[in-house]
Protein backbone atom coordinates (compact mmCIF):
# COMPACT_ATOMS: atom_id res chain seq x y z
CA UNK A 1 0.00 0.00 0.00
CA UNK A 2 1.19 3.21 -0.87
CA UNK A 3 1.66 5.81 1.90
CA UNK A 4 2.13 9.26 1.45
CA UNK A 5 4.59 11.72 3.65
CA UNK A 6 2.58 13.14 6.51
CA UNK A 7 2.18 17.37 6.30
CA UNK A 8 0.20 19.87 5.69
CA UNK A 9 -0.88 20.24 2.46
CA UNK A 10 -2.15 23.17 -0.33
CA UNK A 11 -4.80 22.67 -2.52
CA UNK A 12 -6.68 24.84 -4.49
CA UNK A 13 -5.34 28.21 -2.39
CA UNK A 14 -6.94 26.65 0.60
CA UNK A 15 -4.12 25.12 3.63
CA UNK A 16 -5.04 22.54 4.92
CA UNK A 17 -3.71 19.51 7.50
CA UNK A 18 -4.02 16.54 4.93
CA UNK A 19 -5.93 15.56 1.54
CA UNK A 20 -8.76 14.76 3.17
CA UNK A 21 -11.83 16.72 2.89
CA UNK A 22 -15.12 16.58 4.68
CA UNK A 23 -17.58 16.91 1.46
CA UNK A 24 -20.54 19.69 1.36
CA UNK A 25 -23.98 18.51 2.89
CA UNK A 26 -23.00 16.15 5.47
CA UNK A 27 -22.97 17.21 9.36
CA UNK A 28 -21.79 20.87 8.36
CA UNK A 29 -24.76 22.38 9.38
CA UNK A 30 -23.48 23.55 12.47
CA UNK A 31 -20.07 24.71 13.98
CA UNK A 32 -20.15 21.91 16.47
CA UNK A 33 -20.62 18.96 14.16
CA UNK A 34 -17.61 20.47 11.70
CA UNK A 35 -15.55 20.74 14.78
CA UNK A 36 -15.99 17.42 15.96
CA UNK A 37 -15.11 16.01 11.93
CA UNK A 38 -12.11 18.19 11.88
CA UNK A 39 -11.25 17.01 15.79
CA UNK A 40 -11.07 13.39 14.20
CA UNK A 41 -9.14 13.79 11.26
CA UNK A 42 -10.33 15.86 8.14
CA UNK A 43 -7.95 18.04 6.89
CA UNK A 44 -10.38 20.44 5.80
CA UNK A 45 -14.40 20.77 5.97
CA UNK A 46 -17.13 22.25 3.79
CA UNK A 47 -20.12 23.31 5.37
CA UNK A 48 -23.94 22.94 3.68
CA UNK A 49 -24.41 24.46 0.93
CA UNK A 50 -25.86 28.26 1.71
CA UNK A 51 -28.24 30.14 -0.55
CA UNK A 52 -28.82 33.92 -0.25
CA UNK A 53 -32.63 33.33 1.57
CA UNK A 54 -33.02 30.88 4.67
CA UNK A 55 -35.21 27.72 2.87
CA UNK A 56 -36.72 24.37 4.47
CA UNK A 57 -36.07 22.50 1.48
CA UNK A 58 -38.36 19.81 -0.45
CA UNK A 59 -40.82 18.09 1.15
CA UNK A 60 -40.23 14.53 2.46
CA UNK A 61 -39.27 12.00 2.36
CA UNK A 62 -35.96 13.39 1.12
CA UNK A 63 -33.95 10.82 1.86
CA UNK A 64 -33.50 6.76 0.71
CA UNK A 65 -31.16 3.92 1.03
CA UNK A 66 -30.33 1.50 -2.04
CA UNK A 67 -27.84 -1.68 -2.77
CA UNK A 68 -24.47 0.62 -2.81
CA UNK A 69 -25.93 4.24 -1.64
CA UNK A 70 -28.19 6.78 -0.68
CA UNK A 71 -30.32 9.29 -2.44
CA UNK A 72 -30.67 12.53 -1.39
CA UNK A 73 -33.46 15.48 -2.21
CA UNK A 74 -33.01 17.73 0.75
CA UNK A 75 -33.96 20.89 -1.66
CA UNK A 76 -31.22 23.06 -0.42
CA UNK A 77 -32.30 23.67 2.92
CA UNK A 78 -30.49 26.29 4.77
CA UNK A 79 -30.44 29.23 7.04
CA UNK A 80 -29.25 31.83 5.12
CA UNK A 81 -26.70 34.73 6.59
CA UNK A 82 -27.53 33.44 10.00
CA UNK A 83 -25.27 30.31 8.87
CA UNK A 84 -22.36 32.83 9.90
CA UNK A 85 -22.99 32.17 13.66
CA UNK A 86 -21.91 28.54 13.30
CA UNK A 87 -18.29 29.77 12.54
CA UNK A 88 -17.79 31.50 15.57
CA UNK A 89 -15.85 28.87 16.70
CA UNK A 90 -14.23 27.79 13.74
CA UNK A 91 -11.85 30.88 13.61
CA UNK A 92 -8.57 29.88 12.17
CA UNK A 93 -9.52 26.32 10.86
CA UNK A 94 -9.59 25.40 7.83
CA UNK A 95 -13.10 25.39 7.03
CA UNK A 96 -14.49 26.42 2.80
CA UNK A 97 -18.27 27.47 3.17
CA UNK A 98 -20.18 25.73 0.52
CA UNK A 99 -22.70 28.72 -1.21
CA UNK A 100 -25.03 28.49 -4.13
CA UNK A 101 -27.20 31.25 -5.93
CA UNK A 102 -29.45 31.88 -8.71
CA UNK A 103 -27.20 34.04 -10.60
CA UNK A 104 -23.73 35.71 -10.66
CA UNK A 105 -24.52 38.47 -8.10
CA UNK A 106 -26.40 36.46 -5.71
CA UNK A 107 -23.23 33.93 -5.70
CA UNK A 108 -21.17 37.28 -5.13
CA UNK A 109 -23.64 38.01 -2.34
CA UNK A 110 -23.87 34.92 -0.91
CA UNK A 111 -20.26 34.73 -0.63
CA UNK A 112 -19.16 38.06 0.81
CA UNK A 113 -20.83 37.01 3.37
CA UNK A 114 -18.17 34.73 4.21
CA UNK A 115 -15.32 36.69 3.37
CA UNK A 116 -12.21 36.82 6.30
CA UNK A 117 -14.30 34.48 7.94
CA UNK A 118 -13.39 31.52 6.20
CA UNK A 119 -10.22 29.35 4.14
CA UNK A 120 -11.93 29.46 0.61
CA UNK A 121 -15.80 29.17 -1.10
CA UNK A 122 -17.40 26.22 -3.09
CA UNK A 123 -19.89 27.03 -5.35
CA UNK A 124 -22.64 24.78 -5.73
CA UNK A 125 -23.38 24.71 -9.47
CA UNK A 126 -24.19 21.23 -9.60
CA UNK A 127 -26.95 19.83 -6.86
CA UNK A 128 -29.40 18.03 -9.26
CA UNK A 129 -32.91 18.87 -8.28
CA UNK A 130 -33.21 22.49 -7.45
CA UNK A 131 -34.72 24.39 -9.80
CA UNK A 132 -32.63 27.75 -10.74
CA UNK A 133 -30.09 26.97 -8.94
CA UNK A 134 -27.43 24.06 -8.61
CA UNK A 135 -26.71 21.73 -11.67
CA UNK A 136 -29.55 24.60 -13.61
CA UNK A 137 -26.53 27.14 -13.36
CA UNK A 138 -23.65 24.26 -14.08
CA UNK A 139 -24.97 22.75 -17.02
CA UNK A 140 -24.60 26.29 -18.70
CA UNK A 141 -20.95 27.28 -19.34
CA UNK A 142 -21.38 30.77 -19.77
CA UNK A 143 -23.56 30.76 -16.16
CA UNK A 144 -20.37 28.86 -14.74
CA UNK A 145 -17.61 31.47 -15.91
CA UNK A 146 -19.50 33.91 -15.20
CA UNK A 147 -20.43 33.40 -11.42
CA UNK A 148 -16.98 31.88 -10.62
CA UNK A 149 -15.66 35.50 -12.03
CA UNK A 150 -18.02 37.24 -9.49
CA UNK A 151 -17.06 35.26 -6.30
CA UNK A 152 -13.27 35.66 -7.80
CA UNK A 153 -13.73 39.23 -7.43
CA UNK A 154 -13.42 38.55 -3.82
CA UNK A 155 -10.19 37.35 -3.82
CA UNK A 156 -10.53 34.64 -2.01
CA UNK A 157 -9.97 30.73 -2.80
CA UNK A 158 -12.91 29.74 -4.81
CA UNK A 159 -13.53 26.22 -5.80
CA UNK A 160 -16.26 25.41 -8.14
CA UNK A 161 -18.37 22.01 -7.62
CA UNK A 162 -19.26 20.48 -10.97
CA UNK A 163 -22.35 17.88 -11.81
CA UNK A 164 -21.28 14.71 -13.67
CA UNK A 165 -25.34 15.04 -15.07
CA UNK A 166 -24.19 16.53 -18.40
CA UNK A 167 -22.40 14.92 -21.53
CA UNK A 168 -18.86 16.53 -21.32
CA UNK A 169 -17.81 17.47 -17.99
CA UNK A 170 -14.50 19.13 -19.30
CA UNK A 171 -16.62 21.83 -20.85
CA UNK A 172 -17.95 23.12 -17.60
CA UNK A 173 -14.51 22.23 -15.95
CA UNK A 174 -12.97 24.82 -18.62
CA UNK A 175 -14.92 27.46 -17.85
CA UNK A 176 -14.41 27.52 -14.14
CA UNK A 177 -11.15 27.67 -14.83
CA UNK A 178 -11.68 30.62 -17.19
CA UNK A 179 -13.65 32.60 -14.32
CA UNK A 180 -10.86 32.48 -12.70
CA UNK A 181 -11.33 29.35 -10.32
CA UNK A 182 -8.85 28.17 -8.08
CA UNK A 183 -9.99 24.43 -7.66
CA UNK A 184 -12.12 22.21 -9.21
CA UNK A 185 -14.53 19.77 -7.21
CA UNK A 186 -15.41 16.75 -8.84
CA UNK A 187 -17.98 15.12 -8.78
CA UNK A 188 -21.39 16.28 -7.09
CA UNK A 189 -24.40 13.04 -6.91
CA UNK A 190 -25.71 11.90 -9.89
CA UNK A 191 -29.17 12.64 -10.25
CA UNK A 192 -31.40 9.43 -9.86
CA UNK A 193 -34.61 8.56 -8.63
CA UNK A 194 -36.91 5.05 -7.06
CA UNK A 195 -40.53 4.52 -7.39
CA UNK A 196 -42.39 2.22 -4.73
CA UNK A 197 -43.78 -0.50 -5.83
CA UNK A 198 -46.10 -0.88 -3.23
CA UNK A 199 -47.46 2.84 -3.05
CA UNK A 200 -46.68 2.99 -6.86
CA UNK A 201 -45.36 6.67 -6.50
CA UNK A 202 -41.74 7.73 -6.62
CA UNK A 203 -40.15 7.39 -3.12
CA UNK A 204 -39.14 11.12 -2.83
CA UNK A 205 -40.82 13.90 -2.05
CA UNK A 206 -39.62 15.55 -4.83
CA UNK A 207 -39.27 12.46 -7.49
CA UNK A 208 -35.92 13.23 -8.34
CA UNK A 209 -32.75 13.20 -6.17
CA UNK A 210 -28.80 12.78 -6.00
CA UNK A 211 -27.15 9.57 -5.78
CA UNK A 212 -23.95 8.94 -3.83
CA UNK A 213 -22.18 6.45 -2.44
CA UNK A 214 -19.95 3.93 -3.47
CA UNK A 215 -22.24 3.00 -6.84
CA UNK A 216 -20.94 6.38 -8.35
CA UNK A 217 -17.07 5.95 -7.34
CA UNK A 218 -16.44 4.93 -11.17
CA UNK A 219 -18.18 7.72 -12.47
CA UNK A 220 -16.28 9.98 -10.38
CA UNK A 221 -13.08 8.60 -11.37
CA UNK A 222 -13.77 9.10 -14.86
CA UNK A 223 -14.67 13.06 -14.41
CA UNK A 224 -11.40 13.59 -12.80
CA UNK A 225 -9.98 12.13 -14.83
CA UNK A 226 -11.14 13.65 -18.24
CA UNK A 227 -10.71 17.23 -15.78
CA UNK A 228 -7.25 16.21 -15.28
CA UNK A 229 -6.05 16.14 -18.56
CA UNK A 230 -8.53 19.24 -19.92
CA UNK A 231 -7.47 21.54 -17.05
CA UNK A 232 -4.27 22.62 -15.45
CA UNK A 233 -5.47 24.28 -12.13
CA UNK A 234 -5.99 21.48 -9.31
CA UNK A 235 -8.84 19.05 -8.87
CA UNK A 236 -10.63 18.11 -5.50
CA UNK A 237 -12.50 14.40 -6.28
CA UNK A 238 -15.32 13.49 -5.03
CA UNK A 239 -17.92 10.85 -5.29
CA UNK A 240 -18.17 7.70 -3.51
CA UNK A 241 -14.94 7.56 -1.37
CA UNK A 242 -15.01 5.34 1.09
CA UNK A 243 -11.13 4.04 2.11
CA UNK A 244 -7.65 4.85 1.34
CA UNK A 245 -7.44 2.90 -1.65
CA UNK A 246 -10.05 4.77 -2.90
CA UNK A 247 -8.38 7.78 -1.76
CA UNK A 248 -4.80 6.72 -3.80
CA UNK A 249 -7.10 5.82 -6.76
CA UNK A 250 -8.76 9.24 -7.15
CA UNK A 251 -5.37 11.17 -6.58
CA UNK A 252 -4.12 9.05 -9.38
CA UNK A 253 -6.72 10.01 -11.70
CA UNK A 254 -5.68 13.42 -11.26
CA UNK A 255 -7.28 14.65 -7.90
CA UNK A 256 -5.00 16.82 -5.94
CA UNK A 257 -7.26 15.99 -2.33
CA UNK A 258 -10.00 14.39 -1.99
CA UNK A 259 -13.62 14.76 -0.36
CA UNK A 260 -15.43 11.87 1.47
CA UNK A 261 -19.14 12.47 2.13
CA UNK A 262 -22.17 9.57 2.50
CA UNK A 263 -19.36 7.44 3.80
CA UNK A 264 -19.63 9.68 6.98
CA UNK A 265 -23.06 8.62 8.00
CA UNK A 266 -21.96 5.10 8.57
CA UNK A 267 -18.57 5.99 10.41
CA UNK A 268 -17.65 9.04 12.11
CA UNK A 269 -14.48 7.91 12.67
CA UNK A 270 -13.61 7.58 9.29
CA UNK A 271 -11.07 10.21 8.81
CA UNK A 272 -8.86 8.97 11.37
CA UNK A 273 -8.81 5.59 9.75
CA UNK A 274 -7.95 6.52 6.53
CA UNK A 275 -5.41 8.91 7.72
CA UNK A 276 -3.54 6.76 10.22
CA UNK A 277 -3.23 4.08 7.16
CA UNK A 278 -2.43 6.79 4.30
CA UNK A 279 0.37 8.71 5.88
CA UNK A 280 3.57 8.10 7.39
CA UNK A 281 6.90 10.16 8.15
CA UNK A 282 8.76 8.26 5.77
CA UNK A 283 5.81 8.51 2.83
CA UNK A 284 5.92 9.39 -0.54
CA UNK A 285 5.25 13.03 -1.62
CA UNK A 286 1.56 13.19 -2.87
CA UNK A 287 3.07 14.64 -6.16
CA UNK A 288 4.28 11.34 -6.58
CA UNK A 289 0.82 10.11 -7.34
CA UNK A 290 -1.23 12.59 -8.52
CA UNK A 291 -2.49 12.05 -12.07
CA UNK A 292 0.58 8.98 -11.92
CA UNK A 293 -2.58 6.95 -13.82
CA UNK A 294 -2.25 9.08 -17.26
CA UNK A 295 -0.29 8.10 -20.08
C1 LIG B 1 -29.54 19.21 -1.21
O1 LIG B 1 -29.53 19.99 -0.24
O2 LIG B 1 -30.57 18.96 -1.81
C2 LIG B 1 -28.27 18.54 -1.65
C3 LIG B 1 -27.29 19.52 -2.11
C4 LIG B 1 -26.53 19.10 -3.32
O3 LIG B 1 -26.81 18.06 -3.91
O4 LIG B 1 -25.66 19.85 -3.73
Amino acid sequence: MIRLKTGSVMAGGVQMENHLILAAGVLGTTGSSLARILATGAGAVVTKSIGPFPHEGHPGPCFCEINGGLINAMGLPNPSKDFLTELDTLKGKPVIVSVFGGNPSEFHEVASWFKGRVSGVELNMSCPHAEGYGAAIGSDPGMIEACTKAVKSLGMPVWVKLTPNVTDITVCGVAAERGGADGIVAINTVKAMRISTDLMRPVLGNRFGGLSGPSIFPIAVRCVYELYEACSIPIIGCGGVSSVHDVVEMMMAGASAVQVGSAVIRDRDIFASIRDTLYSPDGIPAEEIVGCAHG
